[in-house]
This record gives C-alpha cells, structure tokens and sequence, in this order.
C-alpha cells in the first residue's frame, strides 16, 4: 500500500450548536483519486473545509504526510500543499481571469503549474484572460477555479463539487483534463453528484450520510445497493 497523504481521524465539526460531522475516518493515499458522494446536507463541503482550515477541528485530527494540521489556518495548509476548488467557485468577481489564477500563486510553492500551463490546460481562459470572471460562463469559472487551485501546485487538491450546475459538454471538458492535472502524482479527492462519474474517475469511494461515513469501498467493487443504503439510508 502507498503511504497515506492524509489521514483524518475521529472528525467532528460543528457550525455553534449544531453537530455537522461525527467522527469521520479517512485516508487518502499518496497519488489516489478518492470520490465523495453523498445527499445535500450530508457534510461533504464541512468535510471540506475542515481539511483546508477553513473550519476549526480538535487537535490530532487531521494529519498530512504524517504531520497534525488540525488546527493550522486555511493559508498554512496551502503551503504545506493542499487546494481546494471550492462549491460555488468563489472567483473574485472584480479581478480578471488572470488574476484570479494569480490568487493561486500567492501560495508561492514551486512545481509544474504557472499561468502558462494552466492556458494549456483550458485554452479558453487565455482567450479570455483579461476579461472580468464574471463576463466568463459557469463552466469556464469553474476551470478558473480549477487553474486558480494548480496554480498554488498542491500535492493534494480537493473538488468540491466539481461538475454540479455545468453544462454537459462543459464536464465533459472538465473530466478530460483530469488526468493531465492528476497524472504527475498529485492526489485528489473529489465531490461528486454523479455517482457513476465519481466511481469512474476514483479507486476508492466514501459515502457521507448525516454527517457520519455510511460507505468506504474500492470503487470497482462498491455495489449499486451498496451505495443506495448508504446514499439514501434505506435498507
Ligand atoms: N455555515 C453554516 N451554519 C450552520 N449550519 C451549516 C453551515 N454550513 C452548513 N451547515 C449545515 O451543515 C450540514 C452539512 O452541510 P454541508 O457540509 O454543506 O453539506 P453538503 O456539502 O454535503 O451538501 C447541513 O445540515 C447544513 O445545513
Ligand atoms: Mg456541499
């Protein structure tokens, strides 16, 4: 087995009284694609944010390449390598594209991605690179988002929600240049509403229903009812 990149143990997260995550274990291993699926409401964005500091979590919780970060401030996990594209994109509405993408970079890690290789990727968003995000349509802010996370050059980078709302051919898009982002060993995980497309591009699959795991399997393997009662928690 690879060395695990992350490892999340026993996670509760709260927003003031109300309890959003008990106790998750997961583990990622170093150069994985792991899928998260699960209903709205089910904690996949808390899950999220509480690996990139954004929410506060107890100590020893969370560890990357075997060190704790539970704890460090969202800006302290990027520089150990870790970005999020997160649900909703949050592009900076009066920035250009290329400065959007420049965001990424504040980071200041080195590695394969600058501007130039995040305009290979998504020819699009050269054509529109000094254009406001907002004048761009969902998919291709949502490819900002996804340049604007390389370009802080992660070794973990986590899609929150990477196809809801965009146009199919825009996914599609989106899907294809997967392998290019992830295939020099970088690890993923991924939120995902299609379960068939998250299967597809992942060995390995967590369900989260009401905020506890409900399903872990090798996503080859992970049966349809399997994923029903964990997804819907009907028997
Ligand atoms: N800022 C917040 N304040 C209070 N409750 C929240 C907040 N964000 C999310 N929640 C609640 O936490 C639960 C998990 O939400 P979320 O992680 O966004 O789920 P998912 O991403 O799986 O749809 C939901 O019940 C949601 O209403
Ligand atoms: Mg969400």
């Amino acid at each position: 087995m690879p060395e695990p990149i992350l490892q999340i143990q026993a996670l509760d997260a709260h927003y003031g009284d109300f309890q959003a995550l008990y106790g998750v274990d997961m583990e990622v291993s170093e150069g994985e694609v792991l899928a998260i699926i699960g209903s709205n409401g089910a904690g996949k964005t808390t899950l999220m944010r509480s690996i990139t500091g954004l929410l506060s979590n107890g100590p020893s919780q969370i560890k990357y390449r075997s060190e704790d970060i539970s704890g460090l401030r969202a800006d302290e996990v990027a520089m150990r390598g870790l970005a999020m594209v997160p649900e909703g994109r949050q592009l900076f509405p009066s920035l250009s594209v290329r400065e959007n993408l420049m965001i990424g970079a504040q980071v200041g890690r080195k590695g394969p991605w600058t501007l130039d290789e995040v305009y290979k990727l998504f020819p699009i968003l050269d054509e529109r690179k000094d254009q406001q995000s907002t004048s761009l349509s969902g998919g291709q802010q949502q490819m900002v988002a996804i340049g604007r996370a390389l370009m802080a050059n992660p070794d973990l980078i986590l899609f929150d929600e990477i196809s809801l709302g965009l146009a199919p051919i825009i996914i599609k898009d989106i899907y294809d240049a997967l392998p290019g982002i992830i295939g020099e060993g970088m690890s993923a995980i991924i939120v995902e509403q299609d379960i068939s497309k998250a299967l597809s591009v992942s060995s390995r699959v967590y369900c989260l229903q009401e905020g506890r795991v409900s399903l872990e399997g090798a996503s080859d393997t992970v049966s349809r009812e399997d994923i029903s009662r964990a997804y819907f928690g009907i028997e």
